[in-house]
């Protein structure tokens, strides 16, 4: 889907993945830049697996201005920037790419959205607050630094592999911004509740939920699963029955679009209206 205008030269944007065919991004920008007034293009492309630097590189011949990059070239995107910001140099990832005078530069927004989505749209603090992420691969590491920036009273990672929680953990230290606690736990470990728990493994994706403890629900927590689906998820169900208030990653998909489309073109747009249009027409 694209912003269709008379004017011959639109700036153009995509996103690239593979596969691509059921992305939303091509939707969300066109609704983003209808209700900013903004003119131009987004359209969604397929990369081969083995050709994603030559699709970039076609795309900027094109007269590309920017791209959004998903599953499963953000590794690669994150090698290819000339420039990276801090977020996206410790998340390891890129999802965000800005073409400007032959320069590529390399962001990533979804750390960001999922807070956005936490603190804003879900009205839960973080600040000062026990929270526990679950999942220490590429998702997780996404979200550590607009986490710790959020300045928790600690921070709790959770995996079944321990040492990539561990890692985590050392990349943490290393930002020196981070005042509270931190500490790495495999989920036999985990005791005690938490006020916000942020499920960012990929089980959901199996219909799994990490065998974490229900006390690590309590009444007054919040439990937020990365993974956005139609109906609920299984992490969410769980967490519901444990007594939590739960919330999908669909708020957090359409923050990360937000930030994106505000690298490009410097206007913030609202995410609340396309959050209702696609709770509405599933998600
Ligand atoms: P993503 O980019 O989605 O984060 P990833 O980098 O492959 O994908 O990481 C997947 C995360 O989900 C990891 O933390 C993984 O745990 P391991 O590090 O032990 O592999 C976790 N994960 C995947 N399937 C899981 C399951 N069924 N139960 C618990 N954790 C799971």
């Amino acid at each position: 889907m694209s912003v269709i205008n008379s004017s011959a030269q639109l700036d153009r944007y995509c996103v690239f993945g593979n596969p691509i065919q059921h992305s939303k991004s091509p939707a969300i920008h066109a609704m983003f830049a209808s209700q900013t007034g903004q003119t131009l293009e987004y359209s969604a492309r397929l990369a081969p697996l083995d050709s994603f630097v030559p699709s970039v590189q076609q795309f900027i011949a094109e007269g590309g201005k920017g791209a959004n990059v998903t599953v499963p070239f953000k590794l690669e995107a994150y090698a290819l920037a000339n420039h990276l910001s801090e977020r996206a140099a410790i998340a390891g990832a890129v999802n965000t790419l800005t073409f400007s005078d032959g320069v590529i530069v390399g962001d990533n927004t979804d750390g960001v959205g999922l807070v956005r989505d936490i603190t804003e749209n879900a009205k839960t603090a973080i600040v000062g607050r026990r929270i526990l992420l679950l999942g220490a691969g590429g998702a997780a590491r996404g979200a550590l630094l607009p986490l710790l920036a959020q300045q928790p009273a600690s921070l709790t990672i959770a995996n079944r592999t321990i040492s990539k929680a561990e890692d985590l953990v050392q990349l943490a230290h290393a930002t020196k911004t981070y005042r509270g606690e931190i500490e790495a736990k495999t989920w036999q470990d985990l005791n005690g509740s938490f006020d916000v728990i942020i499920n960012a493994t990929s089980a959901s994706l199996q219909s799994e939920v990490p065998p974490i403890p229900y006390t690590v629900f309590a009444d007054t927590s919040f439990a937020y699963d990365m993974m956005y689906s139609d109906g609920q998820t299984s992490f969410n169900r769980y967490a519901e029955q444990a007594g939590a208030r739960t919330r999908d990653g669909l708020g957090m998909l359409l923050e990360q679009a937000a930030e994106a489309f505000f690298i490009w073109r410097g206007v913030r747009p609202q995410t609340a209206p396309l959050f209702a249009h696609f709770r509405t027409k599933g998600s």
